[in-house]
């Protein structure tokens, strides 16, 4: 860790010398490598390579790399690559992901999910997980996280939108740049992924994907752009999709033009395990570093002999070659693990599983309240019911599937996190009457909800990577929020999800609580806010959609077809994501973007605006003005008069956001910036940012689809370059 006695540095290996930039270390590292050693920074191992690289030929592994491989891979993590001990240079040692450390044999502490984090409204919250987690990396041996995944919920169904930040690129470039920046405060590198357009699991490696420049400009990369720039991530993951007809991972435009040239990056591209279709294409596409070999049916794209041949044929030149390395050494100075080796270090779990608790008492959603019923007080007989709620609580699986402290609960091959709602309640509310019912029979299910007081019934729906979610509840559970809710109207119902669902009962019932997967101490968090010992102030990071008739494609490019099956599909609503799409078509949603209810009430005022440079100032006071304690979402959207001119892709864009903590009677000011390029539109012509003359309408709410305040402003044309060269 920083602090660390520095060593002096020989004069003869200037690359150790911590008082030089990164950039100057990574090109006198490169200097010093022999081919060989160049080679072995660009080709990484998965960690069945223990048990499988052994079967590879000789030729394409030597002997000694394999002993070296298997000698140095952290058992149990997603990848490896060799470093240089020779030069000090050391091994990667990559972990999934962003909910926490994925290491089969190694407990660590789940997060909420990443759309939790978002629904916060508020980067200090992804920041805390983010040092947490990047602090149990270090701990077990890992110097590179494979976290934080950005792809936008572009469709709702996407089996890993529970991975990602949601809907709107200024919310997730906010979120996942501070997670980034907290992982990375550990001095490791954290990687942002999976870019580009990933954005649904089905023929997740063989759909290609047609969408304008402009459009993916203003939506998917502006939210890697917004990222990036907010805390500059060692990697980029490339994904394993095709764009425009050319893979993700040999993306000449997404790479070369937009990634390393426009936004000038100077870290690394690596693979997706899996997602490397070709050596000199993928080289000279962009593709610095190839992951995920173990085995000798695996295509060897970026081995030794494939790199060296290719070399040698000047298909790939040595410039490109060093430029490779260069960006993986300076990812490795400028990060931190080169000068702060990681090393195994005793790990406080009670600590950072409270650190898991705060996000998610920061992050549910209370969607619906009638009646005040919630806060729970003075109940004496409560029915908790169905979601296993007395086992724990539900993760999403895939990649990001964290072994939790304290193990693991396996229902129907589904992961529980060990904190079970029905005994955290128990805790809160000692003198009351609470059983449980598994909701399994309806009848019985009901039986207990009319003899109760209240009732909280919890549904869960299970999200997993590299398949899509349905919007529906699996099994008989709108049924038994029906049953029960007719047994008692007093039903709560909290939902475990990966993201939105529909609720046909959403009538039948006066309050629901989405708690996305909450993570290691998910049952607490319920508990302390269905209770009121927490005040929720978490505010949707996705809209609702009301039907199937809502969504932008009423059916997922390629369901049921085996993934690897040759598909395209044309994203046609552009970058008119979310609400945007909702605003558009003017649907009603099931609940809007940046919905979420307090048991206070504030009030939003002295709203105003001006230009700032290229962009707009706005100020405003936001007032507790309910009885209890609490924290408020301000959110502002802007408009142009004619959002159709002004070329844009719907009537608004969320265009910044603050989350305030105030006692009753109090209020706070509040200072925001409207980024630019929230108020233009890309023009592909010139690769320039351009914002339209004309009034723009700033509206300040709680919501999306709030009754909002409006100040209005009139802006000048405005046109700039959107490369950062
Ligand atoms: C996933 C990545 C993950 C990698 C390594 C892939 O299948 O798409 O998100 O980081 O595996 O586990």
């Amino acid at each position: 860790m920083p602090g660390q006695a520095a060593q002096p540095t020989p004069p003869d290996r200037p690359w150790l010398n911590r008082d030089l930039p990164p950039e100057a270390r990574a090109r006198a590292a490169v200097a010093a490598m022999t081919l060989d050693e160049k080679l072995r920074l660009v080709f990484g191992f998965s960690d069945q390579a223990l048990t499988e690289v052994a079967k590879v030929p000789d030729d394409v592994v030597s002997p000694e790399l394999k002993t070296y491989v298997v000698g140095h891979l952290v058992k149990g993590s997603a990848g490896f690559v060799p470093g240089v001990p020779r030069l000090g240079i050391p091994d990667q040692t990559q972990t999934d992901a962003s909910m926490g450390v994925r290491n089969s044999f190694i407990p660590s502490t789940a997060l909420p999910s990443s759309l939790a984090t978002a629904a916060s409204f508020d980067p200090a919250v992804p920041r805390a997980g983010g040092a947490m987690i990047g602090a149990e990396a270090r701990a077990t041996g890992h110097n590179t996280m494979l976290s934080g995944g950005i792809n936008l919920a572009r469709e709702p169904r996407n089996g890993r939108n529970f991975e990602y930040a949601g809907e709107d690129p200024l919310l997730a470039g906010t979120m996942v740049g501070a997670l980034i920046n907290g992982i990375q405060s550990n001095r490791i590198i954290s990687t942002i992924k999976h870019y580009a357009v990933n954005d649904q699991e089905t023929l997740r490696t063989s759909l290609d994907v047609t969408i304008s420049a402009a459009a993916m400009r203003q939506s998917d990369l502006l939210a890697f752009e917004l990222a990036i720039e907010n805390s500059s991530p060692g990697s980029v993951m490339c994904s394993y999709n095709l764009i425009n007809g050319r893979w993700g991972c040999e993306n000449d435009y997404l790479l070369n033009t937009v990634l390393k040239h426009d936004w000038a990056y100077k870290g690394f591209v690596m693979s997706d395990w899996g997602a490397v279709h070709s050596t000199v294409g993928a080289a000279n596409g962009g593709l610095d570093q190839f992951t995920g070999f173990c085995c000798k049916d695996d295509k060897p794209w970026f081995a030794p002999p494939a790199i060296k041949a290719a070399l040698q044929s000047g298909a790939i030149s040595q410039t490109r070659l060093d430029d490779m390395v260069e960006r993986i050494l300076w990812a490795l100075f400028a990060k931190g693990p080169v000068d702060d080796p990681v090393k195994p270090m005793p790990i406080d779990y009670a600590a950072n599983a409270a650190v898991s608790q705060k996000a998610a008492e920061e992050s549910l959603v209370l969607l619906k309240n009638d009646g005040d019923l919630l806060p729970l007080r003075g109940v004496k007989s409560i029915a908790v019911i169905g979601g296993n709620a007395d086992k724990g609580v539900l993760a999403g699986a895939g990649s990001s599937d964290v072994t939790p402290v304290g193990g693991a609960v396996m229902i129907d091959t589904h992961t529980y996190l060990p904190s079970p709602p029905l005994d955290a309640l128990k805790r809160e509310l000692p003198r009351a009457r609470i059983s449980f019912d598994p909701g399994t029979d309806l009848a019985s299910a009901a039986a207990l909800a009319a003899r109760s007081d209240v009732v909280i019934v919890v549904v869960t729906r299970h999200n997993s990577e590299g398949s899509e979610a349905s919007l529906e509840m699996v099994g008989n559970q709108d049924a038994l929020v029906a049953a029960v809710a007719k047994a008692n109207p007093k039903t709560i119902v909290v939902a475990e999800t990966g993201g939105a669902i529909y609720m046909p009962w959403v009538g039948q019932v006066p309050a629901i609580l989405e708690a996305f997967y909450p993570g290691i101490r998910g049952g607490d968090a319920i508990a302390r806010i269905l209770t009121g010992k927490v005040n929720p102030s978490g505010h949707l990071p996705i809209s609702f959609p009301a039907s199937p008739g809502q969504l932008a494609r009423p059916e997922i490019a390629g369901l049921g077809q085996p993934d690897g099956t040759p598909a395209e599909v044309l994203y046609d609503e552009g970058a008119a994501i979310g609400y945007k799409w909702y605003d558009v078509k003017r649907y009603k949603p099931l609940f809007a973007f940046g919905r979420g209810l307090s048991y206070t009430r504030f009030a939003l005022s002295d709203l105003r605006a001006q230009p700032d440079g290229k962009g707009i100032k706005v100020s405003f006071s936001i007032r507790n003005v309910g009885k209890h304690a609490g924290k408020g979402v301000a959110q502002v959207y802007v408009a142009p008069a004619d959002w159709v001119k002004a070329g844009w892709e719907a009537p608004k864009r969320l265009g910044a956001f603050a989350k305030a903590s105030l006692k009753p009677g109090k209020a706070t000011q509040v200072d925001l910036m409207i980024d630019p390029r929230l108020l233009g539109t890309y023009e592909a012509a010139g690769n320039n940012w351009h914002r339209k003359p004309g009034t723009y309408r700033v509206l300040l709410g709680q919501s999306s689809d709030d009754q909002m305040r409006t100040a209005d402003i009139d802006l000048p044309d405005n046109l700039w370059s959107a490369s950062k060269q």
